[in-house]
């Protein structure tokens, strides 16, 4: 299917920005995305004719923002094909789910369990566990990365023991664009009775996602990687295991009785969703979904693709130019660096800049990926559904220009 790119373009008014008398050639949305018309016209009319607090109030503004916040809950739902609303808990983003999750297994597991994830984790998927173990006395164990960068897979089975509780992966790498193998991992972690979490932050926008056939126990993902707000994230987990756990902040909306002595806790989500939440936010990320089902998921997802290729077919034209895992299947982003002994991510980056060209440079809260190449940091443009080939041959112009400035 072909896609209006110009029409799409125009719904993005930041595109049309200059940057260092440029126009504008935005390859950081792996960091965050741009926002459409649509999402930014929602969060106005929010507060010019809704806000009020949700949930709790009889009259009427209260009564229609909170069906606004419900309505969006519900896209999201069917956004990931969970099986029931209740499912999706909304956060300030993936680092806050996986946060939350690490959270409330503090008194679930013990010092005989233990948890896995991988080297190529963001420091979100990294840091909550090993802050877990140190609290609970689990072991914390990672799938090694191959020499070229993509996960050690038949490292799995020994992983695995009858201790594992849980394994927690990232669908695609935000520091390399490269799809990981969720399905094998989830399936080989369950034959061992363990939950499986994915970071769904890098493949949310790009991939079309259904929970009930991934068969995740939990899936978190940001609102503002998929054009929408940001503050604004999900949490997904399974019914059952999300009403088997307690409780992570304490506060209004989570409570069903509170007395001096006890509390009992309302059902799924509130029982999550402490204190007042970002309404806006919420309902702004129902209009982002509405945004991408606009234009079709796969669509994207085909297309995206089709960027991500080019990119790769045009950086191997240059021998300086040292793609990170070349021949793993990418969704969403490429890294390289130039092969130029002493120059670093960001002195590529800072050219590019100077054109008008925004790409991230240095670790992208994946250190160990770096530790693994033994490089300080990498270059990674990453694409949105906005982006075109033209502006990955401006981009690949600029790179020249860096490759002689700095050769
Ligand atoms: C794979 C991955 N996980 C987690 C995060 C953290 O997301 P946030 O900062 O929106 O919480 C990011 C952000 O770049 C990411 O790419």
């Amino acid at each position: 299917m072909s896609l209006d790119i110009q029409h799409i373009r125009s719904q993005f008014p930041i595109l049309n920005r200059e940057v260092n008398g440029q126009s504008l050639v935005y390859l950081d949305n792996g960091a965050t995305s741009q926002k459409p018309k649509v999402v930014l016209d929602t969060l106005d009319t929010y507060y010019e004719k809704y806000n009020a607090n949700v949930h709790r109030g009889i009259h009427t503004l209260s009564q229609e923002a909170t069906d606004l916040m419900e309505e969006s809950r519900r896209k999201i739902q069917a956004f990931i094909n969970a099986k029931h609303d209740h499912e999706i808990i909304f956060t300030r983003g993936t680092t806050e789910g996986i946060n939350l999750v690490s959270n409330v297994l503090r008194n679930v597991l013990t010092a005989e369990d233990e948890i896995i994830i991988t080297e190529i984790e963001h420091h979100s998927n990294i840091v909550p566990w090993q802050l877990l173990c140190e609290r609970t006395g689990a072991k914390l164990k990672y799938i090694p990365l191959t020499k070229e960068g993509i996960l050690d897979i038949t490292k799995l089975d020994d992983l695995l023991t009858d201790k594992t509780k849980l394994v927690c992966v990232n669908q695609v790498s935000n520091a390399l664009g490269v799809v990981n193998p969720i399905e094998i991992i989830i399936q080989k972690a369950h034959e061992k009775g363990a939950w499986v979490l994915i970071d769904a932050a890098q493949s949310a926008p790009h991939t079309p996602i259904d929970v009930q056939k991934m068969d995740c126990d939990f899936l978190v993902f940001s609102g503002h990687k998929m054009y929408g707000p940001t503050g604004i994230g999900v949490l997904y987990g399974k019914e059952d295991i999300l009403n088997a756990l307690p409780p992570f902040h304490g506060g209004g909306e989570m409570i069903k009785d509170v007395t001096m002595e006890k509390s009992t806790y309302a059902c799924l989500p509130f029982k999550f969703e402490a204190g007042t939440p970002d309404i806006a936010g919420i309902i702004g990320l129902g209009a982002a979904v509405d945004f991408i089902n606009s234009i079709g998921i796969q669509t994207i997802h085909d297309y995206e693709k089709e960027l991500v290729d080019y990119t790769i077919q045009r950086l191997s034209e240059f021998e300086e130019v040292e793609i990170y895992a070349k021949d793993a299947e990418h969704s969403g982003a490429v890294s390289f660096n130039l092969k130029f002994d002493g120059v670093h991510s960001s002195d590529v980056g800072m050219i590019l800049d100077k054109k008008g060209i925004a790409v991230r440079t240095g670790h992208h809260c994946a250190q160990p990926i770096m530790q693994h190449f033994n490089i300080p940091g990498t270059v990674r443009a990453s694409f949105a559904v906005y982006n075109t080939k033209a502006e990955i041959d401006t981009f690949i112009d600029g790179l020249k220009t860096a490759i002689r400035m700095l050769g």
